[in-house]
């Protein structure tokens, strides 16, 4: 019975200077070795589902949420169960009954004004309802295919003034920033703005959360926790390990060996990956 509110366990992480690492879940087997990667360490975990994967499932949240929990429930660690990257406010209000304990809110794509006024109507409603809520400003690219924004364009990067206001005036409780990361990175080249990171951390007060950690060698992950990063978001390292598993141990009828190795090789990333932030 260890299904755990996801704000305790950053809250947690970040008393001890550590962070909680939150995967990215696609399917059981995903679920399956994100726990077994945590348990090996002795980890809090979060599993999270983002609302492509939701539409992944032909829109349907609680199938997929429910087995999650169950997974969670039956972990010998804390596991947190977050929703991910939400933009649809209908999605959003089903999270608390679907068992999740957090959402992230996106709105990042907008205009600063509009990214404010949807989020702290999006913090009124999970606060509301007992959840703890995280938002993104700055926009972190590379979401749903779409093609990497350059990390190092001006505007690209959270401004730290920006970002104590946004946090004041939402009400949310943990901010996703953009500090040079990018979703969907398949090699682990990626370098962050360590002095952007000093300078959120003493602007904002809130916990800061890390996205396509997955493009981060282990050395730029220890480096983020150390700067002051409490949440590390990994998706693609997952799929990178599961599909290059599934290619080698490709079966023509029997998925369960293939599946087997897939949940192997992705719980040996979880590992390792967790092991990288603390
Ligand atoms: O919210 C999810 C993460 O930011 C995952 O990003 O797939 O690049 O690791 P990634
Ligand atoms: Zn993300």
């Amino acid at each position: 019975m260890t299904l755990a509110a996801t704000g305790e366990l950053v809250l947690a992480a970040a008393a001890a200077g550590r962070a909680v690492a939150a995967f990215n879940i696609i399917t059981l087997e995903h679920a399956e070795a994100v726990i077994a990667g945590a348990e090996q360490t002795g980890k809090p975990v979060v599993l999270q589902l983002s609302e492509n994967a939701v539409r992944f499932r032909d829109g349907r949240l609680l199938p997929i949420a429910l087995a999650a929990g169950a997974c969670a429930e039956a972990a010998a660690v804390p596991v947190g169960l977050h929703l991910d990257h939400v933009k649809s406010p209908e999605l959003l209000r089903q999270a608390a009954d679907a068992g999740f304990g957090s959402v992230m809110y996106d709105a990042a794509h907008l205009p600063y004004a509009e990214n404010l006024e949807t989020t702290r109507s999006a913090a009124d409603w999970a606060h509301a309802n007992g959840l703890w809520i995280e938002a993104e400003l700055g926009e972190v690219g590379g979401k749903n295919g779409a093609a990497p924004l350059d990390p190092h364009a001006p505007g690209a990067r959270t401004d730290p003034d920006e970002a104590r206001r946004f946090v004041a005036d939402s009400g949310v409780d943990a901010l996703a920033v953009a500090i040079g990361s990018t979703h969907a990175m398949t090699s682990r080249t990626a370098a962050l703005d360590h002095i952007l990171l000093a300078r959120l951390t003493k602007a904002v007060d809130v916990p800061l959360v890390l996205h396509g950690s997955s493009g981060l060698p282990d050395s730029e992950l220890a480096a983020a926790v150390a700067g002051g990063i409490r949440k590390v978001n990994i998706g693609t390292a997952l799929n990178v390990a599961m599909t290059e598993a599934i290619r080698t141990h490709l079966t023509p009828a029997d998925p369960r060996p293939y599946l087997t190795a897939a949940r192997t090789a992705m719980t040996a990333t979880a590992a390792a990956m967790i092991s990288a932030l603390n």
